[in-house]
C-alpha cells in the first residue's frame, strides 16, 4: 500500500492536477467495484456530506474529498447535483482551502437557501505550529450560476472551554433567528453540542451555550456532524458520537450514527427526547449522515450518509486511488413516534428487466441461472414470518456476503466472514439487529460494492463488500416467501470533471 508523505497529504488542488488526475479516474474507471447507482468518489477519497440541499430546483450534495488518492489529506468540497436524487451529475470543485483559517483543510457543514443564494457554513481546520488542532466556522454562498464566493474571515472563532474539536456547523432558522449546532469536545474530553444564534447569516453570531439532551448528560468524547430537522411536527436530532465503541455499547461499528426524536426547547437549550437514543443504521459501513428538506414534502427529509466510516479502510479499492461511496437517499418521516426509513421515490425506477420470481416458496421465473447480478434490486416479502438466508457473492458452497433472518429472535444479521476480502475485521465481520416486529418486508439494493438492505420501511443495514471474480453465485431459501430480483439501471455517470467551467 502507498505510504503517504505529509507533503503529499498536504496537496491543494490546482489547474495543472488535471492531466494526472485524468490518468487516474481513467484507471479508476476499469475497476469492477464503481458503482453504477451511487454517488461515488470522482479520484481519490470522499467521506461526509456536505451542505446537502434543495436549490434553485436541483438536489445539491458536496462531499469531503482528497482528490489525489484514498487517505484522509486535505479536504476539499465536491459537488454533484440531481434533479430527482436518482440521477446524479458530476459538477467539479467547490471548496478548497486557501485561507489562513483552512491551512489544514476545509472540513465538514451544511447549507441554508435564502434569496436566490445557496449558503453553505463549514469547518476551516488548521493545525498550529505545534501540531494541535484549531478549528473555525467559515461561510461561502453559492449563486444560481454555480459560482462560490468564500467570506476571507470566520464567522464564529474557537470557543474557551472546549479543546481543539469544535466542528461541522448545521445551520438552520427558527424562531426568527438563524442558528448553528456544532459538534464539539468540552475540556473533560466529552461529547458536546453548542448552539449559537444571529439575526443574519454573515455575521453577528453568538454562543447561546450548549444544547443538552434532558435524559443523556453524557456520553462519547465528541460529538462530530450534528443535523436537527422538523419533521411533520417532530424535531429530529442526529449526530455522530465518537466513543461508543470502546464502552461496547450500541453496535461494534469504530463510530456510530445516532437520532433522538423529541422537542426542541431552544430558550432553555434543551432537546426532550421522546424516546430511546437509536441507531441510524445497523451495517458496517455508515457515518455522519445528513438531512436536507424541500418544502413539497412537508412531513419528510432526505437523508444521505457516507458509505463508509472513520478509523476504516478498504484496501482493494484503496489501492486503485480511490475510496468511498455516498449510501442511497433515504426518505425519512415520523409515523406513531418513530422514525420510518425508506428508499427515496425515485429508486422505484432503478428496477429494469426482472431475471427471477419466487412466489410463496416456488420459482416463477429464474434467468439468474445462479449467477449474482453485480447490480441489482431484491424485494422480498415474507408473510409467514418464515427464517431466511440469502447468500449472495458466494464462492462455491461458501456463504458469501450472508443476510438472514432468524424468526424465533426477530434478528436479521448481515456476514461479511466468508468473502476474500474481509474490510475491518478488527470490527468484527458480522452485524445483527433484533426487529421490535416480525420480518414482513426486506428491500435490498446492490451495487457491485454496496449492498443496503431495507427492512420493514424502517431499519436500514448498509455494508461494503468487494466480491472478487470467483465470488459470483447467489443462493436463497425463505419457506413461502415472496422475491422479485430485477437487474439494476444506470444512474450516475462514471465521467471525469474536475472544474466548474
Ligand atoms: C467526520 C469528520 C468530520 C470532519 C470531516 C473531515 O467523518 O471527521 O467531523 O469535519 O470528517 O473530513
Amino acid at each position: 500500500m502507498q505510504k503517504w508523505t505529509r507533503e503529499e497529504k498536504d496537496q491543494i488542488l490546482n489547474e495543472r492536477d488535471e492531466k494526472r488526475l485524468s490518468l487516474l479516474h481513467q484507471q479508476i474507471r476499469q475497476s469492477i467495484w464503481r458503482g453504477q447507482y451511487h454517488i461515488q468518489t470522482v479520484t481519490g477519497l470522499m467521506n461526509d456530506p456536505n451542505g446537502f440541499s434543495f436549490f434553485n430546483g436541483k438536489w445539491h450534495l458536496f462531499y469531503q474529498w482528497f482528490p489525489f488518492g484514498a487517505v484522509h489529506g486535505m479536504k476539499h468540497w465536491y459537488h454533484v447535483t440531481s434533479e430527482d436524487l436518482l440521477h446524479w451529475k458530476n459538477e467539479g470543485l467547490a471548496i478548497k482551502p486557501t485561507t489562513p483559517y483552512e491551512n489544514d483543510g476545509c472540513f465538514s457543514g451544511s447549507a441554508y437557501v435564502k434569496d436566490n443564494v445557496l449558503y453553505l457554513v463549514y469547518t476551516g481546520n488548521t493545525k498550529d505550529d505545534y501540531g494541535r488542532m484549531v478549528e473555525y466556522q467559515m461561510l461561502a454562498a453559492m449563486d444560481q450560476e454555480g459560482r462560490i464566493g468564500k467570506d476571507a474571515k470566520p464567522i464564529i472563532y474557537p470557543q474557551s472551554g472546549y479543546t481543539g474539536h469544535q466542528r461541522d456547523p448545521h445551520i438552520f432558522y427558527e424562531k426568527g433567528k438563524y442558528h448553528i449546532l456544532l459538534g464539539a469536545q468540552n475540556e473533560n474530553h466529552e461529547g458536546r453540542l453548542l448552539l449559537f444564534s444571529s439575526r443574519h447569516i454573515r455575521d453577528g453570531w453568538k454562543l447561546m451555550g450548549e444544547l443538552t439532551i434532558e435524559g443523556y448528560p453524557s456520553f462519547g468524547y465528541m460529538y462530530e456532524c450534528p443535523d436537527i430537522q422538523k419533521v411533520g411536527r417532530q424535531w429530529l436530532l442526529l449526530f455522530s458520537p465518537q466513543g461508543l465503541h470502546e464502552k461496547g455499547d450500541l453496535t461494534t461499528n469504530s463510530y456510530q450514527s445516532v437520532y433522538f426524536i423529541g422537542d426542541l426547547d431552544l430558550e432553555n437549550l434543551k432537546f426532550i427526547p421522546k424516546g430511546e437514543m437509536k441507531l441510524l443504521d445497523y451495517g458496517f459501513d455508515f457515518y455522519a449522515p445528513q438531512c436536507a428538506f424541500q418544502k413539497e414534502y412537508r412531513d419528510k427529509a432526505v437523508l444521505e450518509g457516507w458509505f463508509g466510516c472513520s478509523d476504516c479502510c478498504y484496501p482493494p479499492t484503496d489501492e486503485e486511488g480511490w475510496a468511498n461511496m455516498q449510501t442511497l437517499p433515504r426518505m425519512l418521516s415520523i409515523e406513531g413516534g418513530r422514525l420510518k426509513q425508506r428508499p427515496a421515490k425515485a429508486l422505484k425506477a432503478l428496477r429494469k428487466d426482472v431475471v427471477f420470481e419466487a412466489f410463496e416458496g416456488s420459482i416463477r421465473t429464474n434467468r439468474l441461472f445462479g449467477r449474482m447480478p453485480s447490480a441489482c434490486v431484491m424485494d422480498l416479502e415474507n408473510p409467514s414470518d418464515s427464517d431466511i438466508r440469502l447468500n449472495l457473492f458466494a464462492k462455491n458452497l461458501e456463504r458469501g456476503f450472508e443476510i438472514s433472518y432468524n424468526a424465533s429472535t426477530k434478528t436479521v444479521a448481515c456476514d461479511r466472514t466468508d468473502m476474500v476480502h474481509v474490510v475491518n475485521p478488527e470490527y468484527g465481520s458480522r452485524r445483527e439487529v433484533v426487529l421490535d416486529e416480525p420480518l414482513k418486508k426486506m428491500e435490498i439494493f446492490v451495487d457491485h460494492s454496496t449492498v443496503e438492505v431495507f427492512i420493514n420501511d424502517e431499519t436500514v443495514m448498509s455494508s461494503r463488500i468487494f466480491p472478487t471474480a470467483s465470488e459470483h453465485s447467489v443462493r436463497m431459501s425463505g419457506r413461502d416467501i415472496n422475491l422479485k430480483i430485477s437487474l439494476a439501471d444506470t444512474t450516475v455517470n462514471d465521467d471525469f470533471v474536475l472544474f466548474r467551467r
